[in-house]
């Protein structure tokens, strides 16, 4: 086993990416570590966002790989085996999992686990990437006003270890970095672009500030979303540029 081949626990942390950043810094962490907390005081999301996780409940972990085999225009490869690995471990336990561009897994309509990557690249290399994981699992209220969360008990009822779901998502991680290190993009692609939320459907965005109707394509090597407009032009949007809403509920 690859991935989890040295599984840290640590009871409190900032945030388990700081904490691999520092083990990294300091040569004592190796391809394939996963650092895992019981509770991060100041776990970080996207966009600058906390990331919201009641102490014991949830999995925050995060992983270290050294992808020295990928060259950095490709990194978004990294992002969608993570992507994959997380969506089908939670196939095993739920339906309708799908992942939300660029790297959040929903349910439906709700975020069930978010992703935060962050890579060290020198020169052509990557020279590492921290995998930063936030899955909800046992948590059954969430007040931090993020907007649509929800976890594996508020679906399913049950209660989960998780030190059991570390073990099986390790396997899940494995598949899909064993299928990006032997070069075999072709199948990730496809995975990735028909696990996308919303895929082929038309739904409302909002661009520089208008609302627009559009139909998510796919995305490109580099991670751009496609989307196609009103007009059928199909547009790229990097993260920032453009914003997933909902549709209006009707007025009575
Ligand atoms: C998101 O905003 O969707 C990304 C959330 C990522 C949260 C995880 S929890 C473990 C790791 N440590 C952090 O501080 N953040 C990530």
């Amino acid at each position: 086993m690859y991935i989890g081949n040295k599984i840290i626990f640590r009871e409190k942390v900032s945030s388990t990416n700081d904490v691999a950043e520092t083990l990294i810094r300091e040569g004592a962490a190796g391809d394939g570590t996963i650092i895992w907390a019981g509770e991060q005081l100041s776990g970080r999301g996207q966009k600058g966002n906390l990331w919201e996780s009641e102490s014991g409940m949830n999995l925050t972990m995060s992983l270290i790989l050294r992808p020295n085999f990928l060259s950095p225009e490709k990194q978004f490869l990294i992002s969608k085996v993570i992507s994959l690995g997380l969506a089908g471990f939670l196939k095993g336990y739920i339906d309708n999992v799908t992942i939300k561009w660029p790297n959040d897994i929903y349910v439906r309509g709700d975020k069930i686990a978010g992703i935060l990557i962050e890579s060290s690249i020198s020169g052509n290399i990557i020279d590492s990437t921290i995998s930063g994981i936030g899955l909800n699992v046992n948590q059954e209220k969430f007040t931090s006003g993020a907007p649509n969360p929800v976890s594996m008990k508020n679906i399913t009822g049950n209660e989960y270890r998780i030190e059991e779901i570390i073990s099986e998502l390790c396997n899940h991680l494995n598949y899909w970095y064993t299928r990006l290190a032997d070069g075999d993009y072709s199948t990730i692609d496809s995975e990735y672009r028909s696990s996308l939320y919303r895929l082929d459907r038309v739904a409302p965005y909002i661009v520089s500030g208008l609302k627009i109707d559009g139909i998510i394509r796919g995305v490109d090597q580099f991670g751009h979303l496609l989307l196609e407009d009103e007009g059928g032009s199909v547009r790229k949007f990097a993260f920032r540029e453009i914003e997933f809403t909902q549709p209006q509920s009707p007025s009575h």
